[in-house]
């Protein structure tokens, strides 16, 4: 913990009376001592001066029937937050199937539950041009660690090379013998359809085989059915020459631990409804996705764990708002660990920071460039430090986006892996040859650190853990302001609750920040005890916030365009200094597509300001934004809404 700074002598000479009196009345004189630095520290952190130099960190008292495991936020244009848990990491919650969401208004306090028909779980969203946030994939099945697997499992690919044109169906229970008698069961059932005969321009016909993958288990419990080749399966009741055409095929059926499995299923969250609503499903099962928004309004949804916790191999595929269907995108083939950061460009291409979160090969899709959606090529950009920690780490587009300026935070090695970096690195796209440059260490290195743009055009980077999901009790509860015109951090107040895994932290319209969930893996420093999932939410009102009136917007239009100027009303436009446009986050496992600011132009007028929005959906996508205006202070006004098209 940082030392409260020295300033306040009356307390300080209170505590050493206090102290002495302690030590005459042969009270435990390291207790009290404690006692006294608390009660400096408490006193510190409220005095007003400190306040203006670090800001103000408070718990918000949350009734306990909204106490939920956070672990996705989402700012709506309705000025709530909905904060998803799904099953929350909570084996009990899924069985049970309890999935729950709330929705928390920062401007009363009033929370409301709402139903959630799906496990939302470790998913992903973005937000659509109508405000809507998007939800796609979840959980379908919890993991199994290797002590809980009992019998040897994994997926069988049924191989139909019949084209006679007749779908078969399998049971659940259907059964799979290997050439040495071992035999394995289906989940669940499934249609085989008929393999396919194509006519080609020659004359000559060809049979192309239908594939179906199935999760198998064996029959026999134990390490005797463990098959770690490649092997093929006869289909028990499959007799003659249709055995021939019709087999199964395993490359490895173990005992190993069983991920996550991955729901298909996909929401809209409406914010004036309040309810979510179904779309339809994705065309492959996601868990750990990213969605991102592309310049047309339109979401891709890259990367994650498949059905049968594998990871998905560079099939990804798009939603389209006006159909509200998921379709194959096979022209954007390309590979990922789950959960990538992505980020739209003015150009409608891709930038990837190579930050990621849990899992993927670590030789694949790891290196930082330009995804040209055009054409589907990759252009690497160089130059970053720690290469190879750049797992949960935290990626952002610093303010101004018209700078394209992306920043990547912290992070560590693949998987449980002890290293954790403290680096924090820039790539500049509007160079000639983008590469990154060096920026501040963190006071530590920092997994899952959260990073908030906040409306002074600073970036507000705290929580995080040392170690993977805050092992040895590491939470870190610094926080830091960086500016990106300085390429410098500075302290802020420390918070008082850390967050490691499964956190998030947002901006609210009123310029506070919310930081919610942490999902440490154990409850100990000596990690033998259970961790539990950190229900509390702390908001921190920054230094800002603390500096003398704040500017007021009393009025203006509720939409604005791309390239025009809009007038919003103001008692004193002459202090006004600067506004932007900021883009509420939609924030999970500190990855969080959606955050951006765009810098206005401004010109001061009787009693208001005009502002001038920039061109192009790739830097200000179709949305909802928060105007903000900022003072000679730097102080900002509380945001108004206002839909960008
Ligand atoms: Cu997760």
């Amino acid at each position: 913990m940082k030392a409260p700074p020295s300033r306040p002598g009356r307390l300080l000479r209170y505590s050493v009376g206090f102290l002495v009196a302690a030590v005459l009345l042969a009270v435990n004189v390291p207790t009290v001592m404690s006692f006294a630095i608390n009660a400096i520290h408490d006193y510190t952190i409220n005095t007003a001066s400190y306040k203006q130099r670090e800001g103000h960190w408070s718990i918000l008292p949350v009734p306990s029937k909204y106490r939920i495991n956070a672990v996705h936020a989402a700012l709506l244009y309705t000025g709530k937050v909905l904060i998803v848990a799904g099953s929350g990491n909570d084996r009990g919650d899924f069985e049970a199937g309890k999935f729950k969401s709330i929705l928390w208004n920062p401007a009363n306090n009033k929370f409301k539950l709402i139903h959630t028909p799906s496990d939302m779980f470790c998913g992903g969203h973005a937000f659509l041009p109508d405000g809507k946030l998007l939800i796609a994939g979840g959980t379908s099945r919890y993991e199994l660690l290797e002590n809980q697997v009992t019998r040897a499992g994994g997926v069988m690919t049924v191989t139909n090379e019949s084209p006679d044109g007749t779908a078969i169906r399998l049971p659940a229970g259907a059964e799979f013998v290997s050439p040495t008698g071992i035999a394995f069961r289906s989940t669940e059932a499934a249609t085989i359809p008929s393999a396919r005969k194509v006519r080609q321009a020659n004359g000559v016909t060809e049979v192309t085989a239908s594939t179906t993958e199935l999760w198998v288990e064996a029959l026999n419990k134990g390490r005797s059915s463990v098959i770690k080749q490649v092997t093929k399966y006869a289909i028990q009741g499959i007799k003659g020459s249709e055995s021939q055409t019709l087999f199964g095929i395993a490359t490895s059926l173990t005992m190993e631990k069983q991920n996550f499995w991955a729901s298909n299923k996909s929401y809209l969250f409406n914010p004036a409804t309040e309810a979510y609503e179904h779309v339809s499903n994705l065309t492959l099962a996601r868990w750990y996705p990213s969605l991102v928004d592309l310049k047309d309004g339109r979401v891709l949804a890259v990367s994650g764990l498949n059905q049968f916790g594998q990871i998905i191999e560079g099939e990804n595929e798009i939603y389209t708002p006006a159909t509200r269907t998921w379709t194959k995108a096979p022209q954007l083939k390309r590979t990922f660990p789950t959960y990538p950061a992505l980020f739209l460009m003015p150009s409608g291409n891709l930038f990837y920071t190579a930050g990621n979160a849990g899992f993927g090969d670590p030789k694949v899709g790891r290196t930082p460039g330009i995804w040209d959606l055009s054409n589907n090529s990759f252009k690497v950009v160089p130059g970053l430090r720690d290469p190879n920690e750049t797992e949960t780490s935290s990626s952002l587009l610093l303010p101004p986006a018209q700078a394209q300026k992306y920043m990547i935070i912290g992070g560590g090695g693949v998987g449980q892996s002890q290293q954790t970096t403290a680096r924090t690195a820039i790539a500049d796209l509007k160079k000639p040859r983008p590469h990154f440059e060096p920026g501040p260490n963190l006071g530590q290195p920092t997994r899952y650190p959260s990073a908030v743009i906040a409306p002074n055009n600073e970036v507000i980077i705290t929580g995080g853990s040392r170690l993977y999901r805050g092992e040895h009790d590491s939470d870190i509860l610094e926080c830091h302001a960086y500016n990106p015109q300085t390429n410098k951090l500075s302290n802020l107040a420390e918070s008082t609750v850390g967050r490691d895994y499964h956190s998030e932290a947002l901006l609210l319209p009123d310029g506070r920040i919310v930081t919610l969930g942490g999902n440490p893996l154990y409850g100990n420093a000596e990690d033998t005890a259970p961790g539990t999932f950190e229900q509390r939410i702390e908001i921190y009102s920054p230094p800002y916030l603390y500096h003398g009136a704040r500017p007021v917007l009393t009025g203006g239009p509720s939409r604005v365009t791309r390239g025009a100027s809009a007038l919003f009303t103001t008692p004193h436009p002459e202090s006004i200094t600067a506004a932007e446009l900021i883009r509420p986050s939609a924030v999970t496992h500190v990855t969080n597509s959606e955050q951006r600011s765009i810098a206005l132009n401004i010109r001061r007028e009787a009693g208001a300001i005009r502002v001038t929005i920039p061109g192009g959906a790739g830097l200000v996508p179709t949305g909802y934004d928060m105007l903000f205006v900022t003072n000679k202070q730097a102080t900002p006004s509380v945001a108004r809404w206002v839909h960008v098209g």
